[in-house]
């Protein structure tokens, strides 16, 4: 244990594991003030900078990995920050965005705090499905804090989520654009909140990024977008915006940058935490069908089935359709391919495509009831077998309406192991294409 002297207006950095208790004075964490008493424990890996508000007396208590000591002039972001964060909060609707590790999520919490200590509702939605605070990766999910205060948001309960079927937004933007303002409606006019912050994911680099960014600031039409700068990385992203209610701030110096293969293992343990204990649950595809792909159970035959076979020269396991597009599944075909056919699209897909790929279980508003991994499909009677946690609720099993696949492939012990990309141009295709049915 470690005792800690500062005077008013001093700092301290403490990294988790640890546990912080204020034996005399008044601590200031991310936007919120903790008086004589409090005790306020950090997470492993996570870092927090604290200030005296006047002569403060701590003890510290360090897990393994945790330590404590005194910033240097310059490694601190405190003042700096606050004395920038003084726009008005009731009411309004504020975009965090910024590269990997700039401050963004530790931003977000000071402004949930603060709001929060204002006597705020406050919704928070955290659009970053790699590092997602909030539910797991995958995800877009939302929360509410009324009252109190937090040192990190994953202390806060996820209240609902949209799955968008991948960490990872290239190519797949245009469904966070969807599911955030999904959850900002949700918090708007459901929830009745006075004030929303939304993290975004650390994507902020090249066109694509600045064309996401852009259609989320339209789709979402904050009131104050906050970009979280290292260097000019975010340069593009600024100009790109053309907005005027830019709020800039310098992102922390000196780091502990995580790499991707320590992401990789972090969202590998999110699956496995998230899915185990797990159990195996079989849906009919009827009752609960596939909502983005042509999948339906009901499958495809007769001489339209036949037409299309030949057509496309394979011999089919099984076919089926949805609005203008078709699937195939074949032992001819080696890996997921797309063909046009005569008004439309088929999808040709060898057997056994689905095994280990992450879905999303959604209720009647599409919004997640839980992630599991599609084991197995039985085309003859249309049963969908799915591994599933096994904490899951009758209720939340009852509310099941449908099954959106997404691009990930995890094995047994749930690590990411294969892609399945061509799931965004079937979506996307059966999307564009709502009245032009081909059968
Ligand atoms: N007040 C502060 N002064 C300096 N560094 C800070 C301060 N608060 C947080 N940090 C550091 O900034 C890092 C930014 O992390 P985070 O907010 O998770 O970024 P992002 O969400 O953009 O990836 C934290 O790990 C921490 O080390
Ligand atoms: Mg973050």
């Amino acid at each position: 244990m470690d005792q800690v002297k500062l005077n008013g207006g001093e700092y301290v950095r403490v990294e988790g594991p640890a546990m912080i208790e204020v034996l005399r004075g008044k601590l200031y964490i991310l936007g919120a003030q903790y008086d004589e008493g409090s005790r306020i424990t950090i997470l492993r890996a996570r870092r927090v900078v604290a200030k005296a508000i006047n002569d403060t007396e701590l003890s510290v208590v360090l897990g393994p990995g945790g330590f404590v000591d005194k910033p240097k002039a310059g490694e601190e972001m405190i003042d700096e920050w606050d004395s920038k964060l003084s726009m008005g909060l009731k009411g309004s609707v504020i975009m965090v965005m910024g590269a990997m590790d700039s401050g963004k999520t530790t931003i977000t919490t000071i402004l949930v705090n603060k709001a929060s200590s204002m006597g705020l509702k406050v919704g928070v939605v955290d659009a970053d499905p790699g590092q997602n605070d909030l539910g797991p990766p995958t995800t877009v999910s939302c929360s509410i804090l009324k009252g109190g205060k937090i040192t990190h948001l994953s202390y806060m309960s996820p209240v609902k989520q949209v799955f968008l079927g991948s960490t990872n937004l290239e190519g797949n933007w245009y469904r966070a654009v969807y599911g955030v303002a999904k959850l900002v409606d949700y918090l708007k006019n459901i929830e009745s909140v006075d004030f929303i912050v939304i993290n975004t994911d650390g994507w902020v680099e090249g066109e694509g990024a600045v064309e996401y960014k852009r259609a989320l600031v339209n789709a979402i039409k904050p009131n104050y977008v906050i970009i979280m700068r290292k260097s000019d990385e975010v340069n593009g992203l600024i100009n790109g915006l053309g907005i005027g209610n830019m709020l800039i701030l310098n992102a922390p110096p000196s780091m502990r940058i995580r790499d991707r293969n320590d992401r990789k293992i972090h969202r590998d343990m999110g699956y496995g935490r998230y899915l185990s204990p797990s159990r195996e649950l079989t849906l009919n595809l009827t009752q609960v069908p596939v909502v983005n792909m042509p999948l339906t159970g009901r499958g495809l035959n007769g001489n339209l089935a036949r037409l299309i076979s030949s057509y496309l020269k394979v011999k089919p396991i099984y076919m089926d359709s949805l609005k203008n597009m078709v699937m195939v599944v074949s032992s001819m075909v080696k890996e997921p391919m797309l063909r046009s056919i005569p008004g439309g699209v088929a999808v040709l897909l060898q057997p056994n495509w689905e095994n280990g790929l992450l879905v999303g279980l959604e209720d009647k508003d599409g919004f997640l009831i839980t992630l599991a991994v599609l084991r197995r499909i039985y085309y003859n009677n249309g049963r969908i077998v799915v591994t599933v946690p096994k904490r899951l609720s009758n209720f939340e099993l009852n509310n099941i309406r449908g099954i959106r696949v997404g691009s990930i492939r995890v094995n047994e012990q749930f690590e990411e192991i294969d892609k399945f990309s061509v799931i965004y141009k079937i979506e996307r295709i059966i999307s564009e294409n709502g009245a032009n049915p081909l059968t």
